[in-house]
């Protein structure tokens, strides 16, 4: 399915929801659509020993969280990178200021590092109110994953590229509980049950050796239900600015098979060919 303009997408959702399914769907039902994520970015920084992955590092390092600063830096190099954002032409003058910013390598650590792998001439550091030019031609089109998950994160990323779909999928709390739950393993050999449709012949017991399952930490209902109470708390806020914003669509569901075909015919509607 072909697209007629740039979706630029986050999907919102309680852990186990299934976002991760719904994702995966939709880039192949529109191959025009690239998935990209905050932590995988990270780590290919990281990895690459890039200036902003030697930054992060050195953060985590320490035991620090990488600020969201980092974060929307390493998205807006992709997105430059791939030729979908690009620096709009500067309104003021280089002032000695932003010359001496970015000549500066502590400062630009931490102010100049987008545009120093394409430039070898100086930038202005990307302040506040650095414009970007970004393209809304169908092929810029991407999911983000794992940023913004706040409401400030968000308006942060909005100032410079705007997400135009927010997907806030809903399943029912105990629908989530029990699909999440209802896994048990054998520790030692990895084997999977599911109590609802592949269950042990012996509750509580491995059918082949006999030895008793475990529930892993993520699987159990505590720990579900205090990573949802995080979720909530942040993600309220987070919906409501994209609320006021009018990009807002909330879908609900059971299960990801449920979900997915209304989730298909809002992306044709607000993205897709006419035809
Ligand atoms: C990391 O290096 C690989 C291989 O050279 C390259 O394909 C990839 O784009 C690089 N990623 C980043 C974020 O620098
Ligand atoms: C249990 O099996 C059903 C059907 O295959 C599936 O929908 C559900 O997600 C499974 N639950 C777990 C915890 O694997
Ligand atoms: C979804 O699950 C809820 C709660 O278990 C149930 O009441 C409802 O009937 C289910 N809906 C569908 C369409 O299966």
């Amino acid at each position: 399915m072909q697209l007629r303009k740039a979706a630029r997408v986050i999907l919102v959702g309680a852990p186990g929801v299934g976002k991760g399914t719904q994702t995966e769907r939709m880039l192949k039902r529109f191959p025009q659509l690239s998935a990209i994520s905050s932590g995988d970015l990270l780590r290919e920084n990281v990895r690459n020993k890039t200036a902003l992955g030697i930054h992060a590092e050195a953060i985590m390092k320490e035991g620090n969280l990488v600020p969201d600063s980092t974060i929307l830096r390493l998205i807006m190099n992709e997105l430059t990178t791939r030729g979908w954002l690009t620096p709009a032409q500067p309104t003021k003058p280089l002032t000695l200021n932003s010359v001496a910013a970015s000549v500066n390598p502590l400062a630009a650590l931490s102010s100049a590092i987008p545009f120093e792998k394409e430039d070898n001439y100086i930038t202005p550091a990307p302040s506040k109110d650095t414009k970007y030019d970004y393209s809304e031609s169908p092929d810029a089109s991407f999911i983000l994953d794992g940023f913004p998950r706040t409401a400030a994160q968000a308006e942060q990323l909005d100032a410079k590229i705007p997400i135009n779909l927010v997907v806030d999928i809903r399943t029912p709390t105990e629908v989530i509980l029990d699909r999440i739950c209802n896994r048990w393993v054998h520790a030692a050999s990895g084997r999977v049950y599911n109590t609802t449709f592949n269950a042990p012949k012996v509750p509580g017991r491995d059918d082949v050796t006999g030895e008793p399952l475990i529930q892993r930490e993520d699987d159990k209902p505590e720990t579900w239900k205090a990573r949802l109470a995080k979720f909530e708390e942040t993600s309220m806020p987070l919906l409501e600015h994209y609320d006021k914003l009018g990009v807002l669509w909330r879908v609900q569901g059971n299960s990801s098979d449920e979900i997915s075909p209304k989730i298909f015919d809002e992306f044709k509607k607000r993205f897709g060919m006419a035809h």
